[in-house]
């Protein structure tokens, strides 16, 4: 048994130990280890995992408190495909989750799990989603073999002591989390430094609440608070009680005044929600005393509260961030963040043990090691376009290092939402802005989002697909049921959001960015305030309300009329495809479309 690892139960709750004990006989691990979350803990847990060669522990003069890790190249992403949503009914989960009746994946998941940690520590991780105490949180317990993950999660999620002491108050709200790397050791048997499975199953139990994830160790398939637990095990518990679970930042826009404006917005994953929710504004804006604050960069959870307008909080503790292109020009922020006790993995190491990825800065180290422990030069990627990072590198930090984190970003009560913003990659026909009509229009844009596949998740990069609300690999239920529960949430409402479309990533026949992007996105964001606020002159198209070019703050920006009437043009002949993409989501999703969304597009089409 290792030295600081502690056998000793920390909670008394009979069926935390109960649990506890069933799946320690079904997994068979050497060791059993009840996370306490303490600084202690985790300093030993990072040099153990540095003595077994998962991490490299970073040059501390340049890089305090930060580590290094590559995964295994077959476990760098997502695995939709292998994602599986297990209601009682395959109705419930709808045609865009793989389901499999629970009964026979339960069985499949005994198999697997059976012995699965054989020469391996398990884990017991209790953590909370939201701050600690806060009537919106939630609270989990992960059993998991993996100290990569355990280190992981105690910068993502709230974790430890003060967690189990909260349910030895009361056990009924815990969602359980199995979760194995899936590579028992025999006796004697050397590890290897990312072990993993080549099988993989991300598997929720939406009706019970349960998540179990075996093969992979990498981001959103082994840290189970993040998509498994807070989007698709919160979105059913959401429909349920009245509130949202939502793939979101959240921001808050402070104005010349001091006034206060909060704004959460939707776009899928590696589509721009970190480096929006740590926006710097353009120097003419940050001169007149407009400021924006950051209260989380992923997923939202939002509730009616007693005034009848929507709270949100963030239930996470860090980001896990994209890091290729985050840059001290794109990111000043997250590069702040990060720059100590952050957690690498997959990006590239260099030789005076440092960390670089692509976009970080203008040169490229001489060489370096890239994320697969190969020596990796500039002029070696020019010939064979190598990369030297991956391109879902991540770092994982702690947000109270972010210098803009919002005082209020851990208020257990959450922050007023004030606007939605709904937006994808699209290289064509969506313009940089528009404002949806009213509630039903708002839901039907975010109903009919689209968005080029990124580097996110396991497969084809690059294609347009319909990513609904930026929830299609998220929603723990039928997506038909999870639009009428958005058109629903209005009833609860006394004052509605108001809801926009953006898009940043449009792009000229030369195949550039038409938008700089980044920091001149605030531009975008005052015209939505203002909006939002009551104010903001706007025009109407046949998609919705739209800036004039003198509707926008330019101050400081050299953009001629005519560029921004070319990125906000609304093209009728590409808006018709787009419509029949439309209806292409609509047919697989028919039987539990809310009729409102028919409507809407009926009356778009009318517009058009
Ligand atoms: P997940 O963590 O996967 O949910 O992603 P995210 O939505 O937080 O994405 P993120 O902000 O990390 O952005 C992903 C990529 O988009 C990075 O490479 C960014 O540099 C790039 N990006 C972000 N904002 C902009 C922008 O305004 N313009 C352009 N051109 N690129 C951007
Ligand atoms: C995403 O893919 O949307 C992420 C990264 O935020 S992961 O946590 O791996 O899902
Ligand atoms: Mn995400």
């Amino acid at each position: 048994m290792e030295k600081h690892a502690s056998t000793k139960p920390l909670s008394r709750n009979p069926h935390l130990l109960r649990w506890v004990e069933k799946m320690v006989a079904l997994c068979q691990p050497a060791a059993l280890h009840w996370v306490d979350g303490s600084q202690e803990e985790y300093d030993h847990l990072c040099g153990q995992l540095v003595a077994s060669g998962t991490f490299v522990k970073l040059n501390q003069h340049k890089w305090p408190g930060c580590y290094y890790a590559r995964s295994d190249a077959s476990d760098v992403a997502r695995v939709e495909d292998r994602t599986f949503i297990c209601s009682q009914s395959k109705d419930s989960a709808g045609p865009t989750n793989n389901w499999v009746n629970p009964y026979e994946m339960k069985k499949t998941l005994r198999g697997l799990f059976s012995g699965c940690m054989q020469g391996r520590t398990m884990y017991v991780l209790a953590f909370s989603m939201g701050p600690i105490g806060s009537p919106m949180s939630q609270i989990g317990v992960e059993l998991t073999d993996s100290p990569y993950v355990v280190v992981n999660m105690r910068i993502m999620a709230r974790i430890g002591q003060k967690v189990f002491d909260l349910i030895d108050e009361d056990f009924r709200r815990v969602v359980p989390c199995m979760h194995s790397v899936g590579l028992p050791l025999a006796p004697g048997q050397k590890d290897v430094s990312w072990p993993c499975n080549k099988e993989k199953y991300i598997v929720h139990f939406p009706e019970t609440r349960e998540i179990w994830s075996f093969g992979s160790g990498y981001g959103g398939n082994a840290l189970l608070g993040k998509k498994c637990f807070a989007l698709r095990i919160a979105s059913a518990m959401a429909r349920d009680e009245g509130w949202m679970a939502e793939h979101m930042l959240i921001l808050g826009v402070e104005n010349p005044h001091g006034e206060k404006t909060y704004v959460a917005a939707a776009f899928p994953s590696a589509c721009g929600k970190t480096n929006f929710a740590m926006l710097i504004p353009p120097k003419a804006f940050a001169r007149k005393g407009w400021k924006v604050w950051t209260v989380g960069d992923d997923i939202a959870w939002i509730k009616p509260g007693p005034d009848g307008r929507l709270r949100a909080i963030n239930p996470e503790a860090g980001f896990f961030g994209v890091a290729p292109g985050t840059s001290h020009s794109t990111n000043p922020n997250a590069m702040a963040a990060l720059s100590r006790n952050t957690i690498f993995t997959n990006v590239a190491l260099t030789p005076d043990g440092g960390v670089w990825w692509e976009g970080m800065t203008g040169d490229a180290p001489a060489e370096c090691l890239d994320w697969q422990g190969k020596r990796w030069t500039p002029e070696m990627a020019l010939q064979t376009g190598a990369k030297a990072a991956h391109p879902n590198s991540r770092f994982t930090a702690p947000a109270s290092q972010c210098p803009t984190i919002d005082p209020d970003w851990e208020n257990p009560e959450g922050v007023p939402i004030s606007a939605f913003i709904f937006g994808g990659r699209r290289a064509t026909t969506m313009p940089l802005i528009y404002q949806a009509f009213n509630w039903s229009s708002g839901v039907y844009v975010g109903a009919t989002m689209g968005s080029e596949m990124t580097a996110a998740a396991a497969g084809a990069v690059g294609k347009v697909r319909r990513d609904p609300f930026a929830m299609l690999p998220f929603c723990g239920y039928h997506m038909g049921d999870y639009f009428r529960h958005w058109i629903n949430m209005q009833r609860s409402l006394s004052e509605t959001p108001r809801i926009f479309h953006v898009n940043w990533f449009r792009k000229d026949k030369d195949g550039k960015f038409m938008w700089p992007g980044f920091s001149d996105n605030m531009r975008v964001l005052k015209w939505v305030v203002d909006r939002a606020r009551g104010g903001g002159r706007a025009k109407e198209t046949p998609i919705g309300w739209m800036p004039r070019y003198e509707d926008l703050e330019w101050e400081g920006m050299d953009f001629p009329r005519e560029k921004f009437d070319e990125l906000q043009a609304f093209d009728r002949a590409a808006w018709r495809a787009e419509v029949l993409g439309h209806e292409e989501l609509f047919i697989d999703l028919h039987a539990h479309l809310p009729k409102e969304l028919l409507f809407e597009r009926e009356l778009l089409i009318c517009r058009m």
